[in-house]
């Protein structure tokens, strides 16, 4: 669907449909093999515009309206399908009043597995005082502060900086090396969307410092009846960033049944880095996007839906590791045709809130040429080596 257009058809289009604007020659030559001739260039201005659409949250008034609600007791309204299975029996020792409201059936109409899910009224959500000051104090940060990687290691309570640090991908890459020892010679080991260890340990290792997920696979897990929301173990802390604001709600009961059991935090990631990685790769989506089809990058959004786009959690690791350690090795990252997409498993294709290829150009300007890499260089944060194992 997205297949680059090449040649003459794509100086076509760009005439057609980008009039006036710009196309820079250098972005032509990395990313667009064929020679493409195009108007007078402007590419400061294209990319000025890059990085202005970039900047831009189209989310923001929805999001402020989700947090609004679950602050004033009300489950979202954007979250209510999602919600017709919060499981009333994990939420109300925490946050619900459930007493004061009718019990609300299900329609026999209404076919589902488990009689204990239930849609929440919405007048019956009210959450604890510190679930309160942590939602406020996420909406609050959300904003563009670029310090936020230098401030990683406080943020995330290390006492020092680590010294190496292994990302594991998923790909089927993985399966083609025995980077096990390797990857576990590393001083820390950063895993993603708990990807399964046992069995594979010869070529992904065997040891896991951090896992990195996003929420809507917490909230997978917090809806499933007995799921444990450590797969790591116990002592494995979880980073994860929220997709949704009422996710908050899977993280509330996932640390109420953690800290049972005493396990590590389940811990939120901070929204300026939020915000920081998804500037970044809105515009390498965008610029890709302007290359590939010589459309006007206004357009991105009928391509890509403004407000499910995300950043993978495989970037936010990442990134993580760039703010926190002095040397990062990245494995199992890019597809192969000989590969398999997850090493662990036999999934076919990727969800479309993605754009892994956006993603990789970053991580060639990351590793390569760091200094160019917009946003990241307000930073003023000196990026430490990183090296990719293809
Ligand atoms: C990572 O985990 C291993 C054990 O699994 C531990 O020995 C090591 O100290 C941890 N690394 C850091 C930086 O905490
Ligand atoms: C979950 O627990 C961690 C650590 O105990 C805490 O920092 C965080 O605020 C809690 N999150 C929520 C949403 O309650
Ligand atoms: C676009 O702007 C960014 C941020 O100023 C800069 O780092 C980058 O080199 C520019 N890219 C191009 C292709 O001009």
């Amino acid at each position: 669907m997205k297949r680059p257009l090449r040649g003459p058809f794509a100086a076509l289009l760009f005439v057609v449909l980008c009039g006036a604007a710009s196309f820079p020659s250098a972005l032509r030559r990395a990313v667009a093999p064929a020679p493409v001739r195009a108007p007078p260039l402007d590419p400061a201005r294209l990319n000025a515009t890059l990085l202005r659409i970039a900047a831009f949250d189209p989310s923001e008034p929805s999001l402020r309206r989700d947090v609004d609600d679950l602050l004033e007791g009300r489950l979202p309204v954007s979250s209510l399908r999602g919600a017709r299975a919060w499981r009333r029996d994990r939420l109300h020792p925490l946050h619900l009043r459930h007493h004061q409201v009718p019990i609300h059936r299900r329609s026999h109409a209404d076919h589902d597995h488990d009689s204990l899910l239930h849609p929440l009224p919405r007048e019956e959500l009210l959450l604890d005082p510190s679930l309160r000051r942590s939602l406020r104090s996420w909406h609050r940060l959300r904003r563009h502060d670029p310090a936020v990687l230098r401030n990683l290691p406080s943020i995330l309570s290390l006492r020092d900086r680590i010294p190496s640090c292994a990302v594991v991908g998923n790909s089927g890459i993985l399966l083609r090396d025995s980077h096990g020892a390797l990857i576990d010679s590393h001083a820390a080991v950063f895993r993603l969307n708990n990807a399964r260890v046992s069995g594979y340990s010869a070529h992904v290792g065997a040891k896991t410092n951090l896992s990195f997920i996003n929420s809507n696979i917490l909230h997978l897990c917090a809806r499933r009846p007995g799921c444990f929301c450590h797969p790591y173990g116990n002592g494995v802390p979880i980073l994860l960033y929220i997709c949704q604001a009422v996710h908050f709600l899977d993280v509330a009961s996932c640390n109420a049944s953690s800290a049972s059991i005493h396990a590590a935090p389940i811990s939120v990631t901070d929204p300026r880095l939020d915000v920081l990685c998804a500037r970044i790769v809105k515009y390498y989506s965008l610029r890709r996007f302007v290359a590939e089809t010589g459309r006007a990058p206004e357009e991105w959004n009928g391509v890509h839906d403004a407000a499910l786009f995300h950043y993978s959690s495989g970037m936010q690791a990442i990134m993580v590791a760039v703010g926190v350690c002095d040397r990062v090795s990245v494995f199992g990252f890019g597809k192969a045709a000989d590969a398999k997409h997850h090493y662990h498993s036999n999934q076919k294709n990727e969800l479309d809130l993605h754009d892994y290829e956006a993603e990789y150009a970053f991580y060639r300007d990351l590793a390569e040429r760091p200094q160019v890499v917009p946003f990241l260089k307000d930073t003023k944060f000196k990026v430490p080596p990183v090296v990719f194992f293809h």
